[in-house]
């Protein structure tokens, strides 16, 4: 099969690090690929890897300075930056980081990467302390919060010898990263994308609540997918640690149930997809007060509870034809049939089933195993344990087919 890189323009910017040497593996992969690769390279980067190596294996010769010093030829970052398709930086050291960041615009790579119109894809690559210091964490935000695209690093054997997240990842993994993003079909340019996300939580007290043990992480990572697609994200959200990054969402912060109710109604309208994924407390207490209850003298033993409204079903009764509504079952037993049974009852057109019986998946892991049931009477579709970021993947791309 043809790889969704064949004729793609490549931009792929060396900065100088020891990783610098996979950045050869990852150039020929590229250019099998069938991508016409034009490799930048910082000053430093030349300092371990050799230009010769590089322009013999892409065909074209490194740019490097902003002109040839024999013949006075001018190396446009303008026209460069116009001409990729994507750019990618890899290894990005942590001085690069910083560079691209805020604006330092000091050699040919980092103009280019300011000139560049293409989206940009960074895979850092240092030592653990460095990667963990807080300027980086921070320049890395920032890079993430202009819409580049950060190929996070791999835990592993550092070139310090030292053991820790670092490693630039693997070059099959950046190439399979940029094919990912050109793939037909998965590009979610003008969709606008509904996500609820995280718990609720329901007040007995202003000191106490009730809830689940729903981190977000799941749906957080559904709503980055799609923005990286270029979807417009509404991602309303109960109350959870992890943040999102990505401009083109809009979070929405809720509380209750039926917060999440109103501000899930109001958006619905507007969007073509709602993807489900909160842990919304079925319950909440009937008469919550407005004082702390005191253990003496209120001396409660039962608190009587109301059902809390049932989003997925509200948002399934008034679907428009042409929207999409999909939803998550996180159960303990009988997994996909609770699953199959939630499909009908809510009016749902998928439902992302997933078990608490199964290790690795779940409230609060990175990973999660997945299956899908879909109402339009195909098959079912599971999968093996995978990070929650390859799973956003999988559901994006299902919901592509529908
Ligand atoms: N859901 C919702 N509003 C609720 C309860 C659930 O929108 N009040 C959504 C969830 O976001 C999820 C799907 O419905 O997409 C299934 O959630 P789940 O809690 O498994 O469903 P319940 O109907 O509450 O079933 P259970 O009896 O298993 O709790």
């Amino acid at each position: 099969m043809s790889s969704t890189l064949q004729g793609k323009h490549i931009i792929l910017g060396i900065t100088g690090g020891i990783a610098a040497y996979k950045s050869v593996m990852l150039l020929r992969l590229l250019v099998k690929a069938g991508a016409e690769v034009q490799v930048v390279i910082t000053p430093n980067g030349k300092e371990f890897i050799t230009p010769v190596t590089l322009s013999a294996l892409s065909g074209k010769p490194v740019v490097s300075e902003f002109f040839t010093a024999n013949t006075g030829e001018w190396h446009s970052h303008v026209d460069l930056g116009l001409w990729a398709d994507a750019m990618v930086i890899a290894p990005a050291t942590a001085s690069s980081i910083a560079k691209m960041a805020n604006g330092v615009a000091d050699n040919m790579l980092i103009t280019t990467y300011l000139s560049a119109k293409a989206p940009v894809f960074i895979a850092p690559a240092m030592d653990l302390d460095m990667m963990a210091h807080p300027s980086t964490t921070r320049n890395i935000a920032l890079l993430r919060s202009y819409g580049n695209h950060i190929i996070e690093p791999a835990s592993g054997e550092l070139a310090s010898h030292l053991t820790g997240k670092g490693r630039m990842e693997e070059p099959e993994n950046i190439v399979a990263v940029l094919e990912n993003f050109f793939a037909a079909g998965r590009s979610m340019a003008g969709r606008r994308v509904l996500i609820s996300a995280g718990p609720t939580i329901e007040r007995l007290d202003p000191v106490r609540y009730i809830s689940n043990f729903s981190t977000g992480k799941m749906g957080y990572a559904i709503a980055e997918e799609a923005a990286a697609r270029g979807a417009d994200v509404t991602l309303v959200s109960g109350p959870v640690s992890v943040e999102a990054h990505h401009p083109a969402i809009k979070v929405v912060k809720v509380e209750s149930a039926r917060e999440m109710l109103e501000a899930c109604r109001s958006y619905f309208s507007d969007c073509d997809t709602a993807i489900l994924t909160a842990a919304v407390a079925d319950y909440a207490p009937a008469h919550p007060r407005d004082k702390k209850i005191k253990r003496e003298h209120d001396g409660i033993d039962s608190i009587e509870l109301v059902k809390n409204p049932d989003i997925a079903a509200t948002l399934g009764e008034t679907k428009r034809e042409g929207q999409l509504l999909a939803g998550f079952a996180l159960e303990t037993d009988n997994a996909v049939d609770h699953g199959a049974e939630k499909l009908e009852r809510k009016n749902l057109d998928m439902i992302v089933v997933n078990s608490l019986a199964d290790a690795g998946a779940g409230f609060g892991t990175d990973t999660n195993k997945v299956t899908l049931l879909f109402r339009d009477g195909r098959p079912a579709e599971s999968f093996p344990l995978k990070s929650k970021k390859e799973v956003a993947a999988d559901i994006l791309d299902a919901i592509a087919t529908l």
